[in-house]
């Protein structure tokens, strides 16, 4: 089943009518936001990182909005293979999964700014190694892959490694529940995640969404006077 894109006029005119999305969870829910969220970006030089891009709506929205810039670049990782959420045997078929690759491509095509995207078709786990290898740096990471938290932490941890000072990175479905574990779900991590890298961040939490903000350290670590205080007792013990 395919449907054109439902809201077909972005804010800045841009026709979303002529991208072909079988789902349309970027452009009902996130696009409103960052439309107006986005602003201080729009015209600047800037490299974007998107860790799961599915059928392109978010990856069109930032070539056409974020890319304006001659020199502005994209990377976007996705196996094309659906997340676990997808790989139940009815959801496969509900999502069309075999040609996920395919309407990406034909999407992402349809976009003035596509020769500045570079495509890694890969799990998120080594195309992020890859990109730390080469030294990458981003202005802008948006990371919607896997959304079992392992893999949230994981992308978490290394996209930041990544990201400028000043550098924005926004986590989709922070409240997402698709299972009862909390494991497999995001929020324990970007939950976590946030408690790690307090020392530098500046949060946002919209309707949908964590954007999180590098910003200069502001806690200097304090050595801990009393060394008979080194260690905690059962500090690590979790709870099963
Ligand atoms: C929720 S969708 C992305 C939606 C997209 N950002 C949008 O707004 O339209 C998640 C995507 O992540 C991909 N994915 C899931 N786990 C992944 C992993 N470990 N590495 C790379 N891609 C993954 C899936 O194939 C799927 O296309």
């Amino acid at each position: 089943m395919e449907v054109k894109s439902k809201a077909r006029v972005s804010s800045d005119g841009l026709d979303r009518g002529r991208f072909t999305f079988q789902r349309s969870w970027f452009d009902e829910d996130i696009r409103p936001e960052w439309e107006t969220l986005t602003v201080p970006l729009r015209g600047t030089k800037l490299n974007i990182l998107e860790v799961g891009s599915f059928e392109g709506a978010s990856t069109t929205w930032i070539l056409d909005n974020l890319m304006t810039r001659s020199e502005s670049r994209m990377t976007a990782i996705d196996t094309f293979e659906g997340g676990m959420e997808h790989l139940d045997p009815d959801q496969v078929h509900q999502y069309d999964i075999s040609s996920l690759e395919s309407r990406f491509r034909s999407n992402i095509s349809k976009c003035e700014h596509m020769n500045k995207l570079r495509v890694m078709k890969a799990k998120s786990d080594d195309a992020l190694l890859d990109l730390r290898r080469e030294g990458a740096l981003f202005d802008f990471i948006y990371i919607d892959a896997s959304h079992v938290a392992i893999d949230v932490l994981h992308d978490a941890v290394i996209c930041w490694r990544m990201l400028s000072v000043h550098g924005t990175m926004v986590f989709d479905d922070v409240a997402w529940k698709g299972y009862m574990e909390d494991c497999y779900n995001p929020r324990i991590a970007i939950r976590s995640f946030v408690q790690c890298a307090v020392q530098e961040v500046e949060t946002k939490e919209t309707e949908a969404q964590m954007w999180v903000t590098k910003v200069p350290n502001r806690i200097p670590a304090t050595p801990n006077p009393d060394p008979a205080l080194y260690y905690w007792d059962n500090g690590l013990a979790v709870k099963q």
